[in-house]
């Protein structure tokens, strides 16, 4: 492949330089486009085919269903890594050692406190607040309560806010969970790995001791794995463009958690079990949901298809869909919606719509099943894709301003009304 690329416009012809990425992704660099050809942009609404960036993260090919975290496989790690681990990885590109997961452990023990004034803006929430509304004003909020984190340009005040976030995170993500369950606000257990330690702040009952379980464990450490990070998705890329103005840290975040939040993108978890149960109150009938989602005048789409992205198996829906069998057999749950979502992945795969589409199954078909089995309610399974998603935003916030990557401000195409004199209002 040349290493050019050639425009005619109107007759003349433009050369644009070819970019080739590590695992032979080829991108054309219009950097200088609108200056050569006096003006001319490209438009492309939803980035389809545009790159905002060169990134050493994270690596998935949509065709053939690969997934890579700083060229570790999504497969290796979800079976070996722990959650932490892969946070450190995402962060700052290789495994850690004992030693630095250690020592990144413990920083991370140090700021897993949240000011006790913290709880007067939780207590200003109605109880029925949806937790990603809360959790993304709580994450905007923390600002406050840590000024040092607004500019973070040295690469120790980035670490610092990056241990910072980790620590108080899950303690925020766990009192907006126990506010709306009508449960006291719990502390961390620092004798806990990260993930059980979430768990205990989100479970513990305040009559009974907490008593981990290994299964719930597990499960949870390797759903915040396969959600960890997932290139320029529509979350991500909101950190990174809040994150360009050189906005802080947490409010780059906070604005990552709005974007998930929309039933598209992260909401589609809860929309999935949602779909799921409605179908079982209709007596299981599948076909009904098929017909809608295939029916261009019903905005109904079957949540948890399709992908922006992938256009073959999400490789994480594959490793979901195992362990979401693994993980209520060794519960002994029978959970009927599982069997109604299998019958629909079913009937979805062999349905022509689906298939000339290449819709299949994503992260969030299966993920719900799941988080229901460990005891998540469905209005806290967004924030818990928001808890797995928190180290990749962090990777990719802390790429582009250590890349020092320009504000981001895309152009346009104007549509409107040509240049007209005002109208006085007695003429209008
Ligand atoms: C996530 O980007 C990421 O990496 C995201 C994510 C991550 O880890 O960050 O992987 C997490 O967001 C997963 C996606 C979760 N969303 C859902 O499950 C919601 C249901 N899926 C769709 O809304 C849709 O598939 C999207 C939004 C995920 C992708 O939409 P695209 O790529 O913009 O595709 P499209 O809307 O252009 O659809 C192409 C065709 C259309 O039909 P035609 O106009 O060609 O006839 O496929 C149809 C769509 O109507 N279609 C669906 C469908 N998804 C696409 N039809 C029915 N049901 C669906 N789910």
């Amino acid at each position: 492949m040349s290493g050019i690329a050639s425009l005619e416009i109107d007759g003349k012809k433009y050369d644009f330089p070819l970019t080739v990425g590590t695992e032979n992704e080829v991108a054309i660099d219009i950097n200088t486009l609108r200056s050569v050809t006096n003006g001319v942009t490209t438009l492309d609404p939803g980035y389809k085919n545009t790159g905002a960036c060169e990134s050493a993260i994270t690596f998935l090919d949509g065709e053939k269903g690969i997934l890579r975290y700083r060229g570790y496989s999504i497969e290796e790690l979800a079976e070996k890594a722990d959650f932490l681990e892969v946070c450190y990885l995402l962060i700052f590109g290789e495994l850690p050692s004992r030693d630095e997961l250690q020592k990144f452990h413990n920083d991370i023990r140090e700021q897993s406190i949240v000011a006790e004034d913290m709880k007067k803006i939780l207590d200003g929430f109605p109880q029925a607040a949806h937790p990603m509304g809360v959790l993304s004003s709580l994450t905007s909020a923390l600002i406050a309560f840590n000024p040092s984190s607004v500019n973070v340009d040295s690469e120790e005040d980035m670490y610092r806010a990056i241990v910072r976030i980790l620590g108080k995170f899950p303690v925020l993500t766990a009192w907006t969970y126990r506010k709306r369950a009508g449960l006291p606000l719990d502390y961390g257990d620092d004798t806990l790995n990260y993930v059980e330690n979430f768990l205990k702040m989100m479970f513990k009952k305040p009559h009974s001791d907490y008593k981990r379980n290994e299964v719930v464990s597990n499960a949870m450490d390797k759903l915040l794995i396969l959600h960890a990070d997932h290139e320029q998705n529509c979350s991500t890329s909101t950190v990174r463009m809040v994150g360009s103005s050189h906005a802080g840290l947490f409010v780059s975040i906070s604005a990552g958690i709005s974007a998930l939040w929309g039933p598209l993108h992260g909401g589609a978890n809860q929309a999935v079990i949602e779909m799921l149960e409605a179908i079982k109150a209709d007596g299981g009938d599948t076909k009904k949901y098929m017909a809608k989602a295939k029916d261009k005048n019903d905005p109904f789409r079957l949540m948890g298809f399709g992908h922006r992205v992938y256009k073959n198996f999400d490789p994480r829906a594959k490793i979901i869909k195992k362990a979401a069998d693994e993980v209520l057999n060794d519960l002994g749950i029978d959970d009927p919606i599982l069997e109604i979502a299998k019958g629909l992945e079913k009937e979805a795969l062999e349905d022509p719509y689906f298939v000339d589409r290449k819709l299949y199954p994503n992260v969030d078909f299966y993920s719900g099943i799941i988080y229901r089995a460990l005891g998540i309610p469905v209005e806290m399974f967004t924030p818990m894709f928001a808890l797995g998603r928190l180290p990749g935003w962090i990777a990719q916030w802390r790429e582009m301003r250590l890349r020092k990557e320009p504000i981001g401000r895309p152009r346009q195409v104007y549509i409107g009304e040509n240049l007209r004199a005002f109208k006085d209002i007695d003429y209008r």
